[in-house]
């Protein structure tokens, strides 16, 4: 028997697998995340006040659902994704969600242009391990850039290339930008399994930074 929530996402694993035929670099998935590792991705959002989150490669809305179930109609949520007809399901999906066509490596712009300068969180479903190098490090500066002093950043990652060469280089990456990057225990209920990293407290600010010169 297939119930009304389990409809949709039975069809968004087939999205998935479509699109990652279509594009598995920047798909680099073939099932949407789940409902366990959506709540460790948004835990750092605000319970309280109007806190503005960003999201990066929402997809199909796995993290969306759980980000604009801790807002409950409080805050900001902008959600940033490439692919644009996952944009539009999103908007289909999610009115209330400030959904943006556009590449997460424009980051700085993307807020620019929509007046955004402190951001309480982003949360990031991209592929990062499958990012150039100087891409994922400008792209993490750019994150951090754009938090507040108490905001976190988190990015999830498959335990299974967790170890390999370019997701080393990524968390580097990571860890040379902020000063605290916690690592979470192996959330198991998802396909693949995964880890999260909540990073926090950019080392170097870079409008304080313009600010002091
Ligand atoms: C691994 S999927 C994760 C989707 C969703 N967050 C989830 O966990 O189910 C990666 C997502 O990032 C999007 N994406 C890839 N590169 C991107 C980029 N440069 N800018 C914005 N979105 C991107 C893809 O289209 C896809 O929706």
């Amino acid at each position: 028997m297939t119930s009304v929530r389990e409809e949709p996402r039975n069809r968004d694993f087939l999205r998935f697998l479509g699109e990652f035929a279509r594009s598995p670099m920047t798909t680099a998935a073939v099932a949407p995340s789940s409902a366990a590792l959506a709540a460790a991705m948004v835990a750092p959002v605000p319970e309280k006040g109007d806190p503005v989150v960003v999201e990066l490669g929402p997809g199909t809305g796995a993290f969306t659902k759980a980000v604009q179930a801790k807002l409950r109609g409080r805050g900001r949520h902008l959600a940033v994704e490439l692919n644009p007809a996952w944009a539009e399901l999103l908007r289909e999906r999610f009115p209330r969600v400030e959904v943006v066509c556009a590449d997460a490596t424009d980051l700085r712009n993307v807020l620019t242009e929509r007046g955004v300068s402190d951001v309480d969180v982003v949360v990031s479903g991209l592929p990062w391990v499958a990012f150039p190098t100087g891409a994922g490090r400008s792209l993490a500066a750019a994150v951090a850039d754009s938090l507040t002093d108490t905001g976190a950043f988190t990015q999830f990652t498959y335990s299974w290339t967790r170890w390999a060469q370019p997701a080393r280089v990524r968390l580097q990456a990571l860890r040379a930008t902020f000063e605290e990057v916690i690592v979470s225990t192996t959330v198991w209920r998802n396909l693949p399994p995964a880890a999260v990293y909540v990073a926090r407290r950019a080392r170097q600010h870079r409008r304080v930074v313009e600010h002091a010169a």
